[in-house]
């Protein structure tokens, strides 16, 4: 199986989507997850049965715009990787409470890609080779398709 002897952070492991990647990769791969999510109202802890048994699942209750805090879990675990799920993502909200979005979504993205560029530069050349930052982000930013083509990793941003 995949992933065998890596470390993978998920951010937002407990929302809906952040779940479903957290029980995929204990189910069909061999990699240690580290689940790192703030557990907001949208947070349902109750998605991941089993995993707290699990021997390569580990919980960390942290807020990704919290750097120090970030820093020591990055230390502690070392990740090959970092899938960041976690957002506020029901837009509605963010039209009555815009602050939490702008923390999460704005300054939380940016707190984590520095503390994860702080641990990529003290990787040796191999291991930088083969780090990982993945954002999970939405369609939404390439904007309307119009009738068919599709959207890459190189399109513009149109949201
Ligand atoms: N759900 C969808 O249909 C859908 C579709 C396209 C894209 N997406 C994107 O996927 C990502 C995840 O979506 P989702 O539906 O799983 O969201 P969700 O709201 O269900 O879960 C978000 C998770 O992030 C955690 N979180 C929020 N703020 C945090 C913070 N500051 N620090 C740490 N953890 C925090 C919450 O506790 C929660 O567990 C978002 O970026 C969303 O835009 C979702």
């Amino acid at each position: 199986m995949r992933f065998k002897g890596s470390t993978i952070f998920v951010t937002g492991g407990a929302g809906f989507i952040g779940s479903a990647v957290v029980r995929h990769l204990l189910r069909d791969t061999h990699a240690r997850v580290v689940n790192i999510d703030k557990l907001t109202y949208a947070a349902n802890p109750n998605s991941l049965p089993g995993a707290a048994q699990n021997l390569n699942y580990s919980f960390e209750k942290q807020c990704i715009c919290d750097g120090a805090g970030l820093r020591r879990l990055f230390e502690k675990y070392q990740p090959d990787a970092v899938l960041n799920l976690a957002a506020e993502s029901h837009v509605d909200r963010s039209i009555d409470g815009p602050g939490e979005f702008i923390q999460t979504n704005i300054v939380g993205t940016f707190t984590i890609l520095q503390e994860a560029l702080r641990h990529w530069r003290t990787l040796s050349p191999e291991k930088r080779e083969q780090f990982r930052f993945l954002h999970i982000s939405t369609d939404e930013v390439f904007g309307s398709l119009g009738d068919d083509g599709f959207f890459t990793e190189t399109t513009a941003y149109a949201p």
